[in-house]
């Protein structure tokens, strides 16, 4: 009984449904209803036509959505391109891995959008909607999207520095940014969640494999057939940075809880999923969604509707980019 009332406060949060007519002003998710109401049916057709042609499009797509949210917020200022006289937000040192399926899903997204209903959809909204798509494809929860955003008219690399997560932060690091974005201990560590799915190149974890917070050892906390099996495909220095290793040894492209039990077993990826396990903070919850899988996929979506209303622009705020990669002229 008392679950059941949880399950629908929180639907309740997500519904927010635009009533009577609906303005530029608004964020819901049936902002889209009268002026395109393909929109969805769109993207979806879309994001399924990249997953099964290049699955890695799935976790490239939700990290694309993360990296935008967390500079300025979901603006879509990621998906501008540099010009001769201007670095873009993609460009900076933080977005240097961000991989190309992501750009394409997206601006695949926006041309067929744009064919059914031209100049209404932004492309901050889009890559929100094919962020869940994705989740949903790769067999995670399929939640409510909001949408309303405008795309934003600035990117710059250099508001990237000091905005997204380093891969050697300590526990105390990640909650003080997720903070300073509204998120807090659970969203943290549902968010990271999203781990459960994607790769990494080595240099995200080449320090703990040989130099561990500089004591030229490995990281006494990470399981030793995992360090041995990594040192293999990422040797101390000059290795072929192509190299990609998965998050999740056992079910790489399943969206799941396994991310969770891998923690518990010392066979995390990145130092900052393996400190969640490190730090009574937040190794209940490592515990809790690990246990209960449906949990972790209800905090999951409500943290992801959660960082996709970080610093949305509505109205005039912003512009309804013609394409995802320029601000109109
Ligand atoms: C908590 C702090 C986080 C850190 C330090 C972090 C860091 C990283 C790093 C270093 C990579 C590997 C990139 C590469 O080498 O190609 C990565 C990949 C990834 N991240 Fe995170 N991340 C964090 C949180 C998140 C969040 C909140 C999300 C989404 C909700 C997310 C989604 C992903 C996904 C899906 C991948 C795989 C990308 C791919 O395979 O193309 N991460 N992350």
């Amino acid at each position: 009984m008392g679950f059941n009332i949880q399950i629908n406060v929180v639907l309740v949060i997500w519904f927010v449904v635009c009533v009577g007519s609906i303005d530029a002003d608004q964020f819901c998710v049936n902002f889209y209803s009268k002026s395109c109401p393909s929109v969805e049916a769109l993207v979806l057709g879309v994001a399924k036509q990249k997953f099964v042609e290049a699955p890695v499009s799935a976790p490239a797509t939700i990290r694309l959505f993360f990296h935008d949210c967390f500079v300025d917020g979901c603006d879509g200022s990621v998906l501008i391109s540099s010009t001769q006289k201007h670095l873009a937000e993609r460009d900076a040192a933080d977005n240097k891995n961000l991989a190309a399926d992501a750009f394409d899903t997206v601006n695949k997204a926006k041309a067929a959008v744009e064919a059914k209903c031209p100049g209404i959809v932004s492309c901050a909204d889009i890559l929100a909607i094919a962020a869940r798509d994705f989740v949903a494809l790769a067999g995670g929860p399929n939640y409510p999207v909001k949408k309303g955003r405008k795309d934003g008219k600035l990117s710059a690399a250099s508001r990237v520095t000091g905005n997204l997560p380093q891969a050697n932060y300590t526990v105390d690091q990640l909650l003080n940014l997720f903070a300073s974005k509204g998120l807090n201990r659970s969203d943290l560590v549902a968010l990271s969640g999203a781990h459960s799915i994607g790769f990494s190149h080595c240099d995200g974890f080449l320090d703990r494999l040989y130099n561990y917070h500089k004591t030229n050892k490995p990281d006494p906390s990470m399981d030793p057939k995992l360090l041995k099996a990594l040192r293999m495909s990422c040797p101390p220095m000059g290795g072929n940075t192509d190299i990609l290793s998965p998050f999740d040894v056992n079910t790489p492209f399943k969206f799941d809880s396994m991310y969770y039990n891998n923690l518990q077993l010392n066979l995390g990826l990145l130092g900052t999923d393996q400190a969640l396990m490190g730090d009574p903070r937040t190794k209940t919850l490592v515990q809790f969604y690990d246990k209960y899988g449906n949990n972790f996929f209800q905090d999951f979506s409500s943290a992801m509707d959660k960082m996709g209303s970080i610093a949305v622009k509505t109205g005039n705020q912003g512009e309804i980019r013609k394409d995802c990669t320029r601000f109109n002229a």
